[in-house]
């Protein structure tokens, strides 16, 4: 009986080497390839942040002198993506003919943007549901019903201030702290 068992757990314990060694094999060989999928993407990640060490910082700057009208940019701020949209005069008049009694988080274009730079929708891309990233900033994506951004995971749908107009998500994408530093530059964030 001790024979048998011995020779069983001999047998299994073999078997199970084998597993254990290829596995560490495939494991390696996943990460060799993790490690050059990093590498690879680094400079691209780097080249979405203006400065290397922007996560860190409480501020950047943003060069938005080659977004046309009707085009819009993702970028990173603070570990979150950010959109800069320049709105077409359709698009604002778009936004400016809503009544404000419309609208479940209440606000004009002109509050959530500069005095007179009206063109220039700075806004986190993070739906106000649940965070998901809404489709809209990039070429060609589905801007939704109200033309300004849409978000995939549960149908919420934002106009061209960015505001909610339907779906779940309780708020408008947040406009967050900027400054125009010039016509073509613009910081996010407070500058140290
Ligand atoms: S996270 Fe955007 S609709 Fe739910």
């Amino acid at each position: 009986m001790a024979t048998v068992e011995h020779s069983n757990g001999a047998h299994s314990a073999g078997v199970e080497d084998g597993v254990r060694r290829r596995d560490f094999i495939n494991i390696a060989a996943v990460s060799a390839a993790g490690v050059a999928g990093l590498a690879t993407l680094y400079p691209l990640l780097n080249q979405m942040n203006p400065s290397a060490d922007v996560l860190a910082l409480a501020s950047t700057e943003i060069d938005i002198s080659a977004i046309k009208p009707g085009q819009a940019v993702k970028t990173i701020f603070r570990k979150q993506p950010l959109f800069v949209r320049h709105l077409t005069p359709q698009e604002i008049q778009a936004a400016n003919q809503v009544p404000l009694s419309e609208l479940r988080d209440p606000q004009s274009l002109a509050e959530r943007t500069k005095p007179g730079k009206a063109q220039w929708l700075v806004t986190m891309g993070v739906c106000t549901h649940l965070g998901c990233v809404p489709l809209g900033a990039g070429e060609g994506e589905n801007r939704g019903p109200f033309g300004g951004y849409f978000c995939p995971c549960h149908g919420s749908a934002y106009d061209t201030a960015a505001r909610i107009r339907r779906g779940p998500a309780p708020k408008n994408l947040e406009v967050p702290d900027y400054s125009f530093k010039s016509d073509t530059v613009i910081t996010v964030g407070k500058a140290a």
